[in-house]
Order: C-alpha cells, then structure tokens, then sequence
C-alpha cells in the first residue's frame, strides 16, 4: 500500500500525494477548477444536446471528485448519465470522509451525492437520482472488457505518463476507442507529445485546448470513423 497524503491545492480544495510515486491525484495549481475545465467543460458540455443519456467511462475513479460534478451536472441539464469507473486501488474510506470538494462546491445536495457516491458498492450499480447511475469497477484498465461503442465521453484520468506510461499508450487508446460511441470524446489533462501521438494512432482526431491555470494545453480526442 502506497503512502498517501491530504493536501490543499491553491484553489482550496484537497488532493492527494502520493509519495511512493512522487505525484498527486489532481493539479496542484486547483485540483477543483482542472476537473471543472478537463472534464466538465471541456468533456460532458461537448456531448451534442441529442444525446438524451450520456455513457460515460472514468478511468481512474480515485477521490470521486469527477464523479461528483458529474451528477451535480446531470441534474442541472436533467440529462440522464451513465457513469461507469474504474479503479485498481480505492482509496481509504478515512481519507475520503476528510476530503473538502463536497465543502468547497457547497450546499448539502454535493455532501449528500458525494457519501453516496462512495457507498455505491463495486459490484452492483448504484442508482444515485433520476438522472445518475455509477457502476464503480474494482480493476485496472487493462484487465477489464468493456462492450463495443457504448460510451460517448472518457474521462481519462490516470496518473501522468511519466510515472504510469502503460496507460498512455496506443494499445490502451485503441481499447477505449474501440468501446466508445462514433463521434464519441475522450478528454485528459496531458498534452505530451506521446499522448499526442499514441491517440493518434489509435485512430483518434485530436484536439489541444487551454489548460486550467498551470497549464498550457490539455487535449480533448474525437472518434471520427472514416
Ligand atoms: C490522477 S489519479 C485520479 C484522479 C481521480 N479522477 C480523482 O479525481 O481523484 C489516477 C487514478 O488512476 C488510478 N489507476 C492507477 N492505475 C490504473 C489502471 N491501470 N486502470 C485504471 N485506473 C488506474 C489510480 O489508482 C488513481 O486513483
């Protein structure tokens, strides 16, 4: 078990540092407003208005706080999502109970999806409102099939290609293109000239974005079948 520690970003809100990888779970610089940019904004309001019920797959689950603004998300725009997670290594329920992201967005609606959120078991669905469903997958990318062009939107989101390249290569970029919708995006905080090129070759037009303070760039990749 690696050793984890509870930081503050500059925005306020938490992250966490793991010291045995010498990395954090989020930017430094606002672990809040880069989910906010990454994936909300530049993810889930992309997904054109006629999707009716948006699937969408996380990789790396880690402190939910994805999850979280993605339910507060589907309530605001009454869209029905479909969230599926995967995680190898939970994080410690202790850790979790003192993390700020529910405090930090405020009002007892994020307190209340973000416990339920973490209760959700990792075997069966967990169905969190009308409008959010999260099946959390205890298991790495990897190790798990996932069904032919069902998601419309990744949230990639493992550790940073340096210390985790397995995960930002070709080989794993074509699995998920594989199991996302056409016209389907795949939306990250890396903008690294091998993110850049393994998406690429997996198939994917890419498309490089203003980063959230601290950074320059992120990409956000589309699945355009020719
Ligand atoms: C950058 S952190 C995650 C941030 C997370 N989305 C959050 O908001 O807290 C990377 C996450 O990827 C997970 N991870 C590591 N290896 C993985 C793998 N092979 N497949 C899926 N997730 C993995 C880590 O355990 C960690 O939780």
């Amino acid at each position: 078990m690696q050793k984890i520690i509870l930081q503050t970003t500059a925005d306020g809100s938490h992250t966490l540092f793991v010291q045995g990888l010498n990395e954090h779970y989020h930017s430094t610089h606002g672990a809040l407003q880069e989910s906010e940019l990454v994936f909300i904004q530049n993810g889930l309001h992309h997904i054109t208005e006629c999707v009716k019920e948006i699937n969408v797959l996380e990789v790396g689950f880690g402190t939910g706080l994805n999850a979280l603004l993605t339910v507060l998300e589907s309530k605001k725009q009454r869209r029905k999502i479909n969230y599926v997670a995967v995680e190898p290594e939970p994080v410690d329920e202790e850790i979790l109970a003192s993390l700020n992201f529910a405090l930090i967005i405020g009002g007892t609606e994020a307190t209340g999806y973000y416990k339920k959120i973490h209760e959700a078991g990792w075997v069966y669905p967990a169905f969190l409102s009308d409008y959010f469903i999260i099946s959390k997958i205890h298991a790495k990318l990897e190790e798990i099939t996932l069904r032919d062009e069902q998601f419309h939107l990744v949230y990639f989101d493992a550790f940073g290609p340096d210390v985790q390249p397995e995960l930002w290569t070709e080989q794993i970029f074509t699995q998920l293109y594989k199991c996302m919708k056409n016209n389907g995006i795949l939306v990250t905080y890396s903008c690294k000239g091998i993110v850049k090129r393994a998406l690429k070759a997996a198939g994917f037009s890419i498309e490089k974005l203003p980063g959230p303070v601290g950074k320059r760039e992120v990409l956000r990749a589309t699945k355009v079948r020719s």
